[in-house]
This record gives C-alpha cells, structure tokens and sequence, in this order.
C-alpha cells in the first residue's frame, strides 16, 4: 500500500474540509471525559463533550469512536479517540493515532488534531496515523473505496518530524506488503525483484548471488535449505555507504519465503502462516529504505538470506552435513531448523568485513512464541551489542525483552560427524536459547583478532527472535493490524540513526 502525502496545518481543525478529524479525549478529574486542547471552538468542543458522554465513552487508550462531526467543523466526521489517563507519551500518542485511523474505514483525507508539541510526539503521530491506516493489498474484486490520499497533522510546524514519520511508517508498509504476499507470487528470485525496485532512486547498492554463485562461494547453508525448492534461494547484499560514515553495522535477516519445514515436514495445521517465514529480510530491507531515505551518518549493510525450505527428491535430509561460508560444518538434524542454517551463512558473510555490530532478525523459533507470546521480540547476544538494540527499541516505543545464552545449552549441539548439529537431540528445553547459541558459533572475530570461542573477541552481536511479534494473530490493537506488522523495523532504524561515535565507543570495551 502507498502512503497517503503527509501535510501540516496551522489554522483552526474546524476549518479543515477532511472526511476524519481526530480528536482526543481522556477520563476527566469528574468522571466525565475532557476534550483535549483547544483544537476546536468552544460550542463544537461542548458538542463533542455531550456526544462522549451520551455514548459512554470514557477516554480510554484503544477507545475510538467515530461520530458526525459537530455543526461549526467542516470535517464530515470526528474521531474521538482516548488517550487513557497517564501523562501523554510519544508512544501513547502513537497508538491512539493508530486506533483511531484504524477505525476510520476507507476515506481520502485523515487529519489528526490531537496534541503534537514537540518533534517527538508530532513523529509519533504520523507514525501511529499511518501505521493505523495501513491495509492490506488483498487479491480481491476491486472496489470502489478511496485510496487514502492526505494525512494532515493540525498544530506542528515540524516538518522533519513529519517526515521522518512518514518515511519511517512507509518503510513498515514495505515490511507488511511483503509479508503479505502470498507464497506463491513471493519466493527468493522474486522477493530479490520486489526489494531492488523498492530501494530505486535510493543510494544503495544490490549485490545478489544467485545459486552458482552460492555454490562458488561456499554458502553451504543457504544452498542446503534452498534446495528443494524448484526456486533457487538467494543471498542478498544491500549497501549503505555514506561519505564519512564512523561506522557499519551489519543487519542479517532470515528470508524463508515458505517454510514447510522440509523433509521433516510440519503438521498441516503448523504450515499455515509459514509464509511470514521471511520476516527477518523483509524488515532489514525496511530499515535499509529508511535509514537511507533519512541519510544515516553510518554505513549500513543488509544481508538477505532468502530460500524457500521445501520437502521434495532434492531437499536436504536429515543425517546430512552440510559446510556453512568460512568452513565449519553441521550435521543437519532437523531440516525444520533451517533458519539458523542460513543465518550461519550471512552471519558469517557479514563477519568477513568486520562491521562495529551486527543484528541478525529472524522468525526463528516456536519457542520465543511460548516464552515471550506474541508482543515481545526475543534479545540475545553479547551485552554490549544487546544493550544498544534495547536502547533503541525503548525510544521507538518497541517491546524486546533480553533473554540469556546459557553456556550449558550448548553441549547439546556437539555432534559425532560434524562440527555442530543444528538441533538438540532429545530435548527442546530453551528452544530459543539453543538456536541463539547456535548463531553465535558463526559471529566471526574483531579485526585482528583470531577466530577462537573467546566471546570477547567476537564482533558484538544481537540477535532478535521475532517469531512471535513478526504477526498478530489475534485483533488489531492501537497502531498493530491483525497478521504481518513490521515490528522492530523502528526499532532497527532508530539503532543505526543514534550509532554515533559514542555508541561505536561503547562497544569497544
Ligand atoms: N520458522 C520456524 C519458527 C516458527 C515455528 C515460527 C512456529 C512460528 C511458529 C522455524 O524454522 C522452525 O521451524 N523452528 C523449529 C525449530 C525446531 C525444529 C528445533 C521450531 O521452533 O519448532
Ligand atoms: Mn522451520
Ligand atoms: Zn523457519
């Protein structure tokens, strides 16, 4: 879906001729509910007052109602929309923006009036505003509703702030539009297609190999997984390279565009959504649109480790021992773990130009759904790099929660055959913990360090587990639709717009 053009304006919401105008509400000292700053005039204000009140409504945060809109607005009508009792946040802001464009249905122009003071919360209301608004691009019988065409911000003259809302929800778009292509139209040579023309005009170069040149250059892992599909995987190198840039961060993301599990096959009922398998890659090309649409002082590179995992005469067995990029081989157990297999290869890819971070994202494991549900998003690595990517998601409003890497897991995955099994035989304690474990192995050293299993030494790293937050499986709420949101691609976009020399420092201890 396009985002509608974002505007701002300074004159009084009544004058605005939209089909919505958002107003807030929140639960007043006298049990009554308070229209929220000045926005309208005082009659309206009163109106909109009695309207609350006759239909119940108390100001809390998710309450959206929509109602005509009062004799003296020009608007059609006006979106009451509670913003709960607490003082008032970006991010609370955020998600009422959201659930009130939510609830909106389809109308040409939106505009908020709702209290924007500073850049942070004006930011926050676009994002929340478009986020809300998003939908899907279904492959149904065409209708005749509107396309969301104007979103205006009443009362803010931070036109960077709005734009880097609007740059930064478009990018979350791009997440949820390739999240929700279905499986059929989205595999690993056409994913690479949707990504470049999504990136046109931008200054980032495309390095794709496609399987020769997989095969060429040893990327074991990838191969493995990609084949036995009919669709040959790929393996994508997105590029940022800013004149004087202080650092480089390295994002990694798991792009199985369908995960069947291969020949140790999911249950029918477990294959159903493995579509969103591709999350991970689809929201580092996000965050690569973004941060170079925001012009990021650092360089950036995304590693897109895209395959399509099926079961087939061709498909990887169990049993077998594949060679990930840089030599260290794994006994394939499980080819339903294939995730990690091919992070392996881009962890190990990204490791080889010594970036100062590196972030893999990926859909990765059950288990983070059973541990953490489907709001938080799984952070593991080494503290320094964990530290950062917890920062980051903090100030986007974003929920992560750090989860350990216990050294004692890890004997699990010692094999007879090769130098690690990608799975844990007979036991799937900490499934989440294990598979962070696993990753780990292929974080290659600093520069001029030697490649042994001293962690010190290793490129700091963080790994997301967003299996669980990646879709929303149950109803929309706030700024979230119902299935792909695009979680922690704000995140990520804030990480590398705050990477400054001091945050490199900090790494460096
Ligand atoms: N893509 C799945 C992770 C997943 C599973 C996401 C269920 C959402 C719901 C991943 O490739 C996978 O299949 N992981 C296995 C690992 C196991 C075989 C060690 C899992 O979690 O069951
Ligand atoms: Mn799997
Ligand atoms: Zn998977």
């Amino acid at each position: 879906m396009n985002i509608p053009r974002v505007v701002s304006h300074n004159q009084p919401a009544d004058l605005i001729d939209c089909d919505a105008l958002i107003v807030g509400i929140t639960p007043g000292l006298d049990k009554t509910p308070t229209i929220v700053g000045d926005v309208l005039g005082e009659a309206d204000t009163a109106w909109l007052k009695a309207a609350a009140v006759a239909l119940g409504k108390k100001g809390s945060l998710d309450e959206a109602t929509v109602v005509p809109a009062p004799p003296g607005c020009k608007a059609t009508t006006v979106i009451l929309v509670g913003l709960g009792p607490k003082e008032l946040t970006p991010s609370s802001l955020r998600h009422a923006a959201g659930s009130a464009t939510r609830a909106a249905g389809p109308v040409s122009h939106i505009a908020v009036a709702l209290p924007v003071d500073d850049a942070a919360s004006a930011q926050a209301a676009v994002e929340g505003a478009l986020l809300g608004g998003y939908r899907v691009n279904a492959k149904k019988k065409p209708t005749d509703d509107p396309d969301w065409a104007t979103l205006t911000i009443v009362g803010t003259d931070k036109q960077g702030a709005l734009q880097a809302g609007a740059v930064i929800a478009e990018s979350v778009y791009l997440v949820r539009d390739l999240v929700n292509t279905p499986p059929n139209d989205l595999y690993p040579e056409s994913f690479t297609d949707h990504v470049t023309s999504a990136l046109k005009g931008l200054p980032i170069e495309i390095d794709v190999l496609d399987e020769h040149q997989l095969a060429e250059g040893g990327f074991g892992g990838i191969l493995g997984v990609g084949q036995g599909s009919t669709r040959p995987p790929r393996l994508v190198a997105l590029r940022y390279r800013p004149e004087g840039a202080t650092a480089h961060i390295a994002l990694v993301g798991k792009g199985i565009t369908f995960d069947s599990g291969g020949l140790s096959l999911k249950p029918a009922a477990s294959m159903v959504g493995m579509k969103y398998d591709m999350t991970g890659a689809a929201t580092v090309s996000g965050v690569m649109r973004a941060v170079a649409s925001l012009h990021a002082p650092v360089a950036v590179t995304a590693w897109l480790c895209l395959a399509e995992n099926m079961p087939s005469g061709s498909a990887q067995r169990p049993g077998d021992v594949i060679t990930i990029h840089g030599g260290k081989t794994v006994e394939v157990l499980n080819t339903d773990a294939e995730g990690r297999l091919v992070l392996a290869d881009g962890l190990h890819a990204a490791s080889e130009e010594f970036p100062d971070l590196i972030v893999d994202v990926a859909t990765l494991t059950g288990a983070a759904r059973i541990a953490l549900g489907e709001r938080y998003a799984g952070l593991m690595g080494d503290q320094l790099a964990t530290g950062l990517v917890a920062q980051a998601a903090e100030s986007a409003g974003e929920l992560v929660w750090t989860m350990p890497l216990p050294e004692e897991l890890r004997k699990g995955l010692n094999s007879d055959v090769a130098d690690i099994a990608n799975v844990a035989t007979g036991s799937s304690l900490g499934g989440m913990l294990v598979a962070g474990l696993f990753l780990k192995e292929f974080v290659g050293p600093r520069q001029g360090q030697p490649a042994d299993d001293d962690s010190s030494a290793q490129i700091p790293w963080a790994h997301l587990d967003i299996a669980g937050p990646a879709s929303n499986t149950s109803s929309a709420y706030g700024y979230t639709p119902k299935g792909p949101t695009g979680a922690t691609t704000r995140a990520l976009v804030n990480l590398v717009m705050a990477m400054d020399s001091d945050a490199v420092a900090s790494l460096v201890q």
